[in-house]
Order: structure tokens, then C-alpha cells, then sequence
């Protein structure tokens, strides 16, 4: 059986102000926090033992996952005093796994949306004979990931964080955040100190001559990091474009939870979801957009690729384009907010106080 180690401890940064209150893995993506999508997905897969390396916000996991076995699996929490990185988390959790030192063990970045076929990457570990297998996805801008290129025979010839220069950029092929380890090695990172697993631990194998093995496919694959990609993620959850066992209800245009009350003329489409308790007005049109539990959208609102806050409201008419409103924000009518604009949580923007829009 093999066992899985999930990364969740980051401060989600990038995705404040969501990430406020909402450890990253925790803010709902079709209903239900992101995480439970990635544990489904494991279990689906076969793992049945997962380990969560938690930091920020630790507090919030266990009381919602309790042992895992709502999710048929059993669930491990264990929470650093400081962070330790991404290498360290690893480390960390180490006494916990169950694993020999030849036995594979899956490890996750706790903020990727995708549809690997996790058996085939433990296959390739396998067949390859390798100490270190790792997904690869290809992007087309690479700047933000690891690079990660390979041989013909898909051995790892170097490992290239978030490059700074153009000519470290000799690749499209990126670390996707799925790596299998031998359990061995996983001890082999020194303990009680920050480590990361991208800039000390890959880079160290390799000049050790350690054996990292590369597997790239072309399956659906989106790192959850910013507000943008966050939004596009649910929607494509509620769509069926990413597959997960844990979208509650069917896949369509729309996901209307439980307890969220929606007119009858309200248009939302996109794979929009409405969160239990939310209400959407008379005529709103809600596209691509995720509006989280209790958020109010008032009537002739018009709501695209957004994400709005729990207990956000959005007055009447007011026009929202990629904009991320904070939790309990209240935006007033007739305002228009684009471009990634962030409204931060508990704000107020009265009644048509703001036009921003990029073509003015
Ligand atoms: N427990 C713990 N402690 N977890 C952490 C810590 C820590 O100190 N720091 C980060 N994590 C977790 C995050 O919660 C996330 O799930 C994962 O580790 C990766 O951290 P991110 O902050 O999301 O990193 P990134 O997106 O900039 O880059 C990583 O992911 C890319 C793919 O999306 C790297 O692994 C890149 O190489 C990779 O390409
Ligand atoms: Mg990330």
C-alpha cells in the first residue's frame, strides 16, 4: 500500500485576501475545500494512510477531516512551530509514515488541480528503478514553477527554481507538484531546520548522482495559487473539464448548494457555484465566478471569473470582472470593479463610488 504526504503549511500569499482566514487548501473550490479534491482523488488511486504537514492555520484541518474516514481514508495531522519549507515538511512527518526504506511514498503540493494518473507515476518510479520520481507538466510560461528538464529517457538533468534569467529558461516542462520518494530518502533531509525540496533537496540529489526520474503528460493541470487560477479551477470542477469524485451533485453550468437561494431569473452559467447560504438576486447574471457561503449578489448584478468572500454583498447592478472580494466586504450599487482588483476583507465601497475599468 502505498501511503502519501500532503504539503498544506504555505500562507497562500498570493491568494490573500481569501487566505485571511482560509488556510489556501481550505477555501471551497466547487463546494467544498479545495483539499478534499486531492484527498479524493488519492483515495481513488489506492492510498489509504495520508499525512497533512500543516503550518499556517494548522488549527482549521482537523476539525473538518477529523480521522479521514468520512473520505475512507486515515488521516494524519502533524503542525511545525515554524515553518520548515517544502523539504522540511517532509522531513517532519517522517516518523509517521508506516513505509519500509524501499517502499514508495506519494507526496503532494496541497494547491494543484489536476488529472494525473497517480498509479502511472508510481508504475514509472518503479519500472524506472528510480530514487525520486516527479510529475512534469508542460506551460507555456514556465517563469513562475520549477524547470525541470529531462533526458531522452526522461532522467531529470537538473532542477531549476523559479528561474531568473532568460537563460535559465531551457525548458517548458515544469515540476507539477506529485512527487513519489523511496521512503529512504525522505530520511536522508536534514531534520529540524528549513528545507526546501525544490532549491536544496533536488539539487543535491542530482549533484549526488541520485537517480530522479521525470514523467510528463498532458492532462489537465492548474497550480491554485492566485485568485485567477483559483476561480478558473472551480469553475472547471463544476464544468467536469477537471476530474475530481468529490464535486457534490452533478457537473453542468451551475453548482447551487444546498440552502443557497437563487431567482428564477438569475442567469449563472460558467460553472459558477452559489455556497450554501448565499442568495442571488432578481436578473444577476453570475459567470465563471465562485460566491461563497452566505455572500449576498443584489438583484441586476453582473458577476464574471470572480471570486466573492463568505458573507461578501454586492449591490445592485454593480459590475465585477476578475475581481476577488474579501470576506464580509460590502460593495455598494452601481460600482464596476475589473482586472483583478482585490477588495479587502470587512471593506465598504458605497453606492457608486468606483468605475474602474481598463479601457478608461
Ligand atoms: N507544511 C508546510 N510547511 N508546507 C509548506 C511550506 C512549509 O513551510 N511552504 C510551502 N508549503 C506547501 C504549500 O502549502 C503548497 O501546498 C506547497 O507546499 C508548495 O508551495 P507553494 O507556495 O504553492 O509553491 P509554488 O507554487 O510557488 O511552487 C511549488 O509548486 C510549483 C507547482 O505548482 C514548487 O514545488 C515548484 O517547483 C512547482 O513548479
Ligand atoms: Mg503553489
Amino acid at each position: 500500500m502505498t501511503e502519501a504526504i500532503l504539503l498544506v503549511g504555505g500562507k497562500g500569499t498570493r491568494l490573500r485576501p481569501l487566505t485571511v482566514h482560509t488556510p489556501k487548501p481550505m477555501v471551497p473550490a466547487a463546494g467544498v475545500p479545495f483539499l478534499t479534491h486531492q484527498l479524493a482523488r488519492a483515495r481513488a488511486a489506492g492510498v489509504e494512510h495520508i499525512v497533512l504537514a500543516t503550518s499556517y492555520l494548522a488549527e482549521v484541518f482537523e476539525p473538518h477531516f477529523g480521522d479521514g474516514s468520512d473520505l475512507g481514508l486515515h488521516l494524519e495531522y502533524v503542525t511545525e512551530e515554524e515553518p520548515l519549507g517544502t523539504g522540511g515538511a517532509i522531513r517532519n512527518v517522517a516518523s509517521r509514515l508506516h513505509s519500509a526504506p524501499g517502499d514508495p511514498v506519494l507526496i503532494f503540493n496541497g494547491d494543484i488541480l489536476t488529472g494525473l494518473d497517480i498509479p502511472a507515476l508510481v508504475d514509472t518510479h518503479r519500472t524506472s528503478g528510480a530514487d525520486v520520481s516527479l510529475h512534469l507538466s508542460r506551460v507555456e510560461d514556465p517563469r513562475a514553477y520549477g524547470l525541470v528538464p529531462t533526458d531522452g529517457s526522461g532522467r531529470v538533468t537538473a532542477f531549476l527554481e523559479k528561474p531568473q534569467t532568460p537563460e535559465e529558461i531551457v525548458t517548458d516542462q515544469i515540476n507539477a507538484g506529485a512527487y513519489v520518494f523511496n521512503r529512504s530518502v525522505i530520511d536522508t533531509i536534514p531534520a529540524d531546520r528549513p528545507v526546501s525540496v525544490e532549491r536544496e533537496t533536488f539539487p543535491g540529489l542530482l549533484a549526488d548522482g541520485a537517480h530522479l526520474q521525470g514523467m510528463v503528460d498532458s492532462t489537465y493541470w492548474l497550480d491554485l495559487g492566485t485568485p485567477q487560477a483559483f476561480v478558473r479551477g472551480s469553475a472547471d470542477l463544476v464544468l467536469g473539464r477537471a476530474p475530481s469524485p468529490a464535486v457534490p451533485g452533478r457537473c453542468g453550468e451551475r453548482l447551487v448548494l444546498d440552502t443557497a437561494r437563487v431567482a428564477a431569473d438569475a442567469k449563472l452559467t460558467g460553472g459558477t457555484v452559489a455556497g450554501p447560504g448565499s442568495r442571488i438576486g432578481a436578473g444577476a447574471r453570475v459567470e465563471g465566478s465562485t460566491v461563497l457561503r452566505d455572500a449576498v449578489i443584489e438583484e441586476g448584478a453582473v458577476v464574471r471569473d470572480s471570486l466573492i468572500g463568505a458573507g461578501a454583498r454586492i449591490g445592485a447592478r454593480t459590475v465585477l470582472d476578475g475581481a476577488v472580494i474579501g470576506d464580509g466586504a460590502v460593495i455598494g450599487a452601481d460600482n464596476e470593479l475589473r482586472d483583478g482588483i482585490r477588495v479587502w476583507c470587512d471593506a465598504h465601497l458605497p453606492d457608486g463610488s468606483v468605475r474602474f475599468s481598463s479601457d478608461q
